[in-house]
Parts: structure tokens; C-alpha cells; sequence
């Protein structure tokens, strides 16, 4: 994802909680069972129990509905759970399927290369209807790809968010279409946690408590996972992210931004000098594990004026050395900008250790983990504090349908999902998206000032809601 020109959704951006009665309605209508023909677990879920769904929507469109106890969630087997998962919450429309023992089935992604280009970044008007054009195929390519049909699927999840909420409401569209015309659960992901659970699915060993540093377009937050949809957030940006500053980089060094800035930006690196132009480190005296890279792109902007590069003229028509001066600002901005990541990273394991002293792992994904130099130097932070690295393989490090699907699975497979959308919903029905949602609750010691101040319509994070609806249903237990 490159900049995004923010918008936010009209749509709900509120907190939804579910009422204990409705957990009370909900919890005996819900029930699993094998169907042999695919022999797949799939929700059986009464007509009587739609109409009291039916019911709840005014509350809660696509929060999930606890219906299943932990205990009984073992009997989910799974190699016979297969989830859709669709992606549309930036410039990707992305779908896949994956089975619940971490097979893809198949994984399909459409780029808006051309519109990125175009416009010098992602416009969110233009990226809905690219979506838009493309979705039903994205989808039928991953049904297709993976030899299946909807009628084979145990559930589809769909990101609702963070995002741009045009964007989202593709996804969240057609996700809903999906799943009522075929009867199936929906799960609702969150976007970077999806980022971050994919590892689980790449690295078996990786279990709860482990940390995760997601660096994209939008986001740039260290969080510690105790489990899942339970997070505490270490640090974020206070301004932009890190994938942002990769992409104006690029855009101002005249580089092809069809395949998004950053892979430019590492590509054009490898050719400079990297101390050739002394950027100063961004927040040295924070002592805290908050990013910043607003000032670090002035740096860069104020450079490439100084030496007189024509972002108009691409760097593949430059002269030697207007190259060669390009080439020594990328290499000392991914320098620098990486150095920053290191810095943050280092004080937050200490943080997170203290707080999980059994974590084992750390997690770096999101779109610039596909970056090799930012991999290899996280590598040397994290081994030096005796934890062991996990980053995806580049194709599940950028936006794609895997990370929905097995972030679904995850949580399908411990009761958190909404019943069957109806067959039909109205073109203007309004859904539940949620463009600045927040992963996990602030740690307090973390907390910047700056950013204290821009918690204007964020919607209640994840951890905080499945917190407050696992107690009320401790409580309607009791
Ligand atoms: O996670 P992602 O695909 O979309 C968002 O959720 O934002 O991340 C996209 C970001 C873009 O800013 C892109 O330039 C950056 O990830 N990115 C990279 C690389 N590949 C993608 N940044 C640096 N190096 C890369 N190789
Ligand atoms: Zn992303």
C-alpha cells in the first residue's frame, strides 16, 4: 500500500457490543456437523436461530457470535474446515483458500499497478471501482484454483478493517453475497492481525506469547501476542509508516511505482552507498518503542532538492550520475530507516520480556518484511536477544487472501464468527467496517503524546472488544 489520501468511511465506525442475550439466543442454535459428502465441519444453523440473528443486526453486523465453548471447539477437524478469505482493504483485491491444516489451496491477487502509477499512490474512489471490476473474478479464480465450489466451504472471512472504508465495502460486499446465497458463516478479520498470523501458518512451532513488529503502508506497530485476538501494542508510528516512507522515497527519486515503492527503493539500494548521505536517526531520545518517519521523509525530500533531481525524468533515462546521487539516497534512507526499526525493536523485546518471559519468537510482516535488507539486519536484533525471527515468504508478507483465510480459520475454530448473512441484503445496507480500528490496547509505559491526541473516530480495538464479549459470556455462563 503506498500513501493513503485519507478518507473515512461513512459507515459504522462504533463499538458493538453483543448483548448477553443475544449470546443467550445465539449459543444452542449454532451446532457443528460433519457433512460426509466433503467431509467437512460446517455450522448447521437453524432457521429459528436466523431470525433471532436477524434480530441483533442493528447492534452487530459482522461482530462475531461466540457460539461455541473452547471445549467444544476440539471437534473441529482441521483438515475438513476450508475458508474463503477476501481482501480488499487498500489497493489489492486478493482472495485464497485455505484448508484448516494451513494447506492453500489456491491464491489469487489483483494489483492496481497501473492506477498506483497513475496517481502516485492509492485514491480511494478509484481503488473502490477497480475493486469493484474485479472482484466476483478474483473470487470464482481462487473457487476455480482450488478445484472447490462454494458449497465445499465451511466459512468465508473478509477484512473489515483497518482500511479505507470504499475499499472495505467491496470486500465486505461481496463476502456477504458469498456467504448467504451458500448458508455459511462469516468471520470479520482484522487486517493486521491477519499480517501477523500468517506466520503461524508458515512456522508451525510458533505458539502464543510471541511479538510481532507489522510494517506496511498504513501501520507500523509493535505488538506482544498473548493469544489470539489478544494483543498489547508496545509501540506505533506517530505520524507515518515506514511502507510510506518507502513509497514517497521512491516517488520523488523518479523510480517505477507499478510494483509499489519499497521493492524500487531496495532494488535502486543495492547499486548506492548507504553512509553517503547522513540522515539523522528518527526519535533517539524516545525512550520508548514509538516510530516516526514524517522527518526522515522531509530529510529525504530536502536531499534529492539539494542534489537537483527531476522526478519527472525516471531513472532509467538518468545520466550516470544522477543515478548513481539516486541510487546513495535510497541506500542511506533504507539505511537509516531500517536502523530506526532496529533501535524500537531492541527496547521492545526487553519490554515484552518482561511482561511474557517464555516468548520464543518474534514476528516481522506486513509489506516491507519483504524487504531482504530489513530482514536480515531484524535477524541480527532478535538472535542477539536469543529469540528466533519468523517472516513469511514475500508473497504472504504483502496484502494477500491467505492471511484472511487462516486468520478466519483461527478464530472459526474457537467459536468467533456471524451467522449466515440473509440471501439478499439491499444495495445500501449498512455495513460494519472499521477504517482505523486498533489491534490491541496501549501499553501504558508506550504511550506517545502525540499520538494520544489523534483518537478521533478510531473505533474500540480488537483485543478490547473480545475481551468485553468473553466476559459477558463468562458471565451469562455463571
Ligand atoms: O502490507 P502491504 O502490502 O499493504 C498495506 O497494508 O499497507 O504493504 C505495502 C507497503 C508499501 O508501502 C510497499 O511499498 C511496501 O509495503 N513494500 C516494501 C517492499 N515491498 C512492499 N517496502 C520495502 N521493501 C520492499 N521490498
Ligand atoms: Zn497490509
Amino acid at each position: 500500500m503506498v500513501r493513503l489520501f485519507h478518507t473515512l468511511s461513512p459507515a459504522i465506525s462504533r463499538l458493538n457490543f453483543i448483548h448477553p442475550r443475544i449470546f443467550l439466543a445465539a449459543s444452542p442454535s449454532i451446532r457443528l456437523q460433519r457433512n460426509h459428502v466433503h467431509n467437512k465441519l460446517k455450522p448447521k444453523i437453524s432457521p429459528s436461530s436466523s431470525s433471532k440473528f436477524q434480530r441483533t443486526r442493528a447492534y452487530s453486523t459482522t461482530t462475531r457470535v461466540s457460539s461455541l465453548t473452547k471445549r467444544e471447539s476440539w471437534k473441529l477437524d482441521d483438515d475438513g474446515l476450508v475458508v474463503l478469505g477476501i481482501e480488499t482493504s487498500c489497493d489489492d483485491t486478493a482472495a485464497a483458500v485455505v484448508r484448516g491444516n494451513g494447506e492453500i489451496l489456491s491464491q489469487v491477487i489483483s494489483s492496481q499497478a497501473e492506477l498506483l502509477a497513475q496517481y502516485g499512490g492509492v485514491a480511494p474512489k478509484q481503488a473502490e471501482e477497480a475493486h469493484s471490476r474485479v472482484i466476483d473474478k478474483v473470487v470464482q479464480d481462487a473457487l476455480d484454483r482450488a478445484n472447490l465450489t462454494e458449497k465445499d466451504l465451511s466459512a468465508v472471512a473478509v477484512t473489515i478493517g483497518p482500511g479505507l472504508g470504499l475499499c472495505l465495502r467491496v470486500g465486505v460486499q461481496k463476502a456477504r453475497r458469498v456467504a448467504g446465497a451458500f448458508n455459511l458463516p462469516i468471520v470479520g478479520v482484522h487486517h493486521m492481525e491477519a499480517h501477523a498470523l500468517v506466520a503461524r501458518l508458515v512456522e508451525q512451532d510458533l505458539s502464543f506469547p510471541f511479538m510481532a513488529l507489522l510494517i506496511s503502508g498504513g501501520h507500523n506497530i509493535i505488538v506482544l501476542a498473548h493469544e489470539l485476538g489478544q494483543y498489547t501494542q508496545l509501540g506505533t508510528t506517530v505520524d507515518d509508516a515506514i511502507g510510506e516512507a518507502f513509497d514517497k522515497t521512491a516517488k520523488w527519486l523518479g523510480l517505477d511505482l507499478r510494483r509499489s515503492g519499497g521493492p524500487a527503493v531496495e532494488e535502486l539500494a543495492l547499486e548506492g552507498d548507504s553512509k553517503s548521505v547522513m540522515f539523522n536517526v528518527p526519535m533517539k531520545n524516545h525512550k520508548d518503542c514509538n516510530f516516526s518517519f514524517a522527518g526522515l521523509k522531509t530529510q529525504v525530500r530536502l536531499a534529492i532538492e539539494a542534489r537537483k533531481i527531476d522526478a519527472k525524468c525516471p531513472v532509467s533515462s538518468a545520466t550516470r550520475e544522477d543515478r548513481r546521487n539516486r541510487a546513495d539516497i535510497a541506500a542511506s534512507f533504507q539505511r537509516v530507516a531500517v536502523l530506526h526499526l532496529e533501535e524500537k525493536c531492541e527496547r521492545a523485546i526487553d519490554w515484552a520480556l518482561k511482561l511474557e518471559p517464555s516468548i520464543k519468537h518474534m514476528v516481522v510482516s506486513g509489506g516491507v518484511a519483504s524487504n531482504q535488507y530489513v530482514r536480515s539486519r531484524l535477524n541480527n536484533i532478535v538472535e542477539n536477544k536469543n529469540l528466533k525471527l519468523v517472516c513469511p515468504p514475500p508473497s504472504l508478507c504483502t496484502d494477500n487472501g491467505v492471511m484472511v483465510a487462516w486468520t478466519g480459520l483461527e478464530h472459526f475454530r474457537v467459536g468467533r464468527f456471524d451467522p449466515p448473512p440473509p440471501a439478499i441484503e439491499p444495495d445500501d445496507y449498512v455495513y460494519d467496517l472499521r477504517p482505523r480500528w486498533p489491534l490491541g490496547e496501549e501499553y501504558a509505559q508506550g504511550r506517545s503524546e502525540a499520538r494520544s491526541l489523534r483518537t478521533a473516530r478510531v473505533h474500540p480495538s480488537l483485543t478490547s472488544i473480545i475481551r468485553a464479549a468473553d466476559s459477558l459470556q463468562q458471565q451469562t455462563q455463571t
